[in-house]
């Protein structure tokens, strides 16, 4: 059996996977209601939460497929980026766990785990650019294989969720603001008004949201009469443009035509019709909305694929909270 967990964040995700790469059991508990009247995430009761809920949510998964730790045969943990209090707490339960059994430790880095999240359900063949569009990162990669992920584009600034997050704070609507935001814009008109395409004409994979939070705030103070629907709207359609048509660019000048897009963000509606309306050339590919937002599904199924390469942890394995990629191919 292998036993994955992802605590990047607010959410503490269990799940087993047999030997063969099989789901078995999942669960994820999650914080927002926790953290919603913040306005968004608060580092230490994330991490506080996740030491009091790891171990329970870990010994009822194990009960509940009736197995006992010694029928563990490898851990997987999300190993960073994210908050480094969360991810301490996963990384240490499973660099113990694996000490004690003396089974092998499998480090995952959650990034990669959401870009192959869509390998979980279905086959995509290599290589495709993986666009990463979560809370905490806006990253576009050229991914060759497994072990093969270059970064080619990243946010400068504020992460695409992160802007969802920020403008829906100002709208006075609670955490998380992403799913907020895409209700209120059903009944919006996308058009109504006029926002910043943050660096869409620059000659470059990198993106910047910040802007576009400015220009709300500003539009915001200058306005008397706000359609917070046509706002929502308006500003949903600045974002999803900006990501569609900066990664469609990517796509075409180094002529990788299938597209894979992964992290919380994946799971707006607009975004993925967007997509599938101006990629008439290429293949986009999202994951199912379960596994959009983070999960320990995809920590378990890149631990299997990264188990059966050979790919094992040691137990000097370290949580580490910053991204650590450098952009490496860059070509016009
Ligand atoms: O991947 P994720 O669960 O956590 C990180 O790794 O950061 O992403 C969470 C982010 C939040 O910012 C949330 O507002 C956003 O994903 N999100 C959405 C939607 N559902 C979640 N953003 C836009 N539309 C959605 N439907
Ligand atoms: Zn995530």
């Amino acid at each position: 059996m292998l036993l994955a967990i992802e605590t990047s964040c607010d959410e503490t995700g269990v799940a087993l996977f047999d030997l063969e790469g099989k789901l078995l059991r999942d669960y994820l508990y999650s914080q927002v209601a926790l953290h919603s009247p913040f306005g968004g995430i608060v580092p230490e009761i994330a991490s506080r939460k996740q030491l009091e809920v790891l171990h329970p949510l870990v010994k009822k998964a194990l009960k509940d497929l009736g197995i006992t730790p010694w029928d563990l045969r490898v851990i997987a943990v999300t190993a960073g980026p994210g908050l480094l209090g969360s991810l301490l707490v996963g990384v240490t339960y499973a660099k113990t766990l694996a000490f004690a059994l003396n089974i092998p430790l499998i480090s995952i880095d959650h990034l990669q785990a959401h870009i192959f999240s869509v390998l979980f359900e279905r086959a995509v063949p290599f290589p495709f650019l993986g666009l990463v569009v979560s809370g905490g990162h806006t990253a576009l990669f050229l991914v060759g294989d497994f072990d093969s992920v270059e970064l080619i584009g990243h946010t400068r600034d504020d992460a695409a969720g992160e802007a969802f997050d920020k403008v829906a704070k100002l709208l006075g609507l609670p955490y998380p603001g992403g799913p907020q935001i895409s209700k209120l814009a059903e009944r919006g008109d996308p058009h109504r008004y006029e926002l910043p395409r943050p660096m869409l004409e620059e000659d470059n994979f990198d993106f910047s949201f910040s802007g576009l939070k400015t220009a709300i705030f500003q539009l915001l103070k200058r306005e008397k009469e706000i359609s917070i629907e046509d706002l929502c709207a308006s500003f949903q359609h600045a974002i999803s443009e900006v990501l569609v048509e900066k990664t469609l660019r990517a796509s075409r000048s180094l002529k990788v035509s299938r597209i894979v897009v992964s992290g919380g963000v994946s799971a707006n509606l607009y975004l993925r019709k967007l997509f599938c309306e101006r990629a008439y050339k290429e293949e986009v590919f999202f994951p199912s909305l379960s596994l959009c937002t983070d999960n320990a599904i995809m920590v378990g199924y890149l631990g299997w694929i990264k188990w059966k390469r050979g790919e094992i942890a040691d137990l000097s394995l370290e949580a580490y909270a910053r991204a650590p990629y450098k952009k490496g191919l860059f070509r016009k």
